[in-house]
């Protein structure tokens, strides 16, 4: 999976240009004020990739952003030279100060496959929040939204590049293989084709609202959220 950012890093912003950043921040925002009790603002985007959401919660927020691959951090820092990057895995995230709000968005945290490690990142995750202080976690499927053998296309028309992806997702047992094939040109590089097997944890709701329980959060799942697979949201008791 690093290698998968890794490689994509530099593309990455150009693939999920249709995305709106900037609303969904404005989303967070409502959903932060409707729900946090802790009174300061400093915030921890787990798993923030190339920084967007970062960019436009950092007006409202002390922002600050966590992330495994240093390719994507390199990004996010040259877009947003003003916010500090930390590099780290989630599972054994271990800061020296604590936050008022906590997010891990865009489906980062199904890069988990293992019931342990989903256990130790929310650990990580509530071990990070001062008491009343609010963690969002936005799965990208859970058992009940997960449809076996659905097809994707994205592609990137530029001038300056081209890209292709498609799939077909597959499923063995509490894992989905979103099995990426890629075509990528561009002058520099010519034409690339890899696949990239992706394996994403499927879990149910209710076992991640009970391990975010017993990691001493009061737990809530909130529908839509930002891209209608809705929002874990856990208040640090
Ligand atoms: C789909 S991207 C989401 C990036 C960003 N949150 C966004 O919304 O654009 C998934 C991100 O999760 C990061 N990631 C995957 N596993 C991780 C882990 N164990 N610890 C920290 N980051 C991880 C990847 O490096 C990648 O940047």
């Amino acid at each position: 999976m690093t290698d998968f950012y890794s490689r994509l890093a530099r593309y990455y912003d150009q693939m999920y240009s249709f995305i709106d950043y900037e609303k969904n921040a404005k989303t967070l925002n409502e959903i932060i004020q409707r729900y946090k009790k802790a009174p300061d603002t400093r915030l921890l985007d787990v798993a923030c990739g190339t920084g967007t959401h970062l960019k436009y919660l950092k007006n409202t927020y002390q922002v600050m952003g966590f992330d495994i691959s240093n390719e994507m951090l390199e990004i996010a820092d040259k877009k947003c030279p003003d916010i500090e990057f930390i590099q780290g895995d989630m599972t054994s995230m271990s800061l020296d100060r604590k936050f008022d709000v906590i997010t891990c968005l865009f489906g980062s945290i199904n890069y988990l496959v293992k019931k342990a490690d989903l256990v130790k990142a929310i650990h990580a995750f509530s071990k990070h929040l001062v008491t009343g202080g609010l963690v969002i976690i936005e799965p990208i499927f859970t058992t009940d939204s997960y449809r076996e053998g659905s097809l994707g296309i994205l592609c990137v028309d530029l001038p300056e590049i081209k890209i292709a992806r498609t799939n077909v997702t597959r499923r063995e047992g509490d894992i989905a293989y979103l099995d990426f094939h890629f075509l990528i040109s561009t002058p520099e590089t010519g034409t690339e084709h890899f696949v990239d097997p992706s394996p994403m944890g499927i879990f149910s709701k209710d076992m991640f609202l009970k391990m975010m329980e017993e990691s001493g959060l009061s737990a809530s799942f909130v529908e839509p959220g930002l891209a209608k697979e809705g929002l874990f949201i856990g208040i640090k008791k």
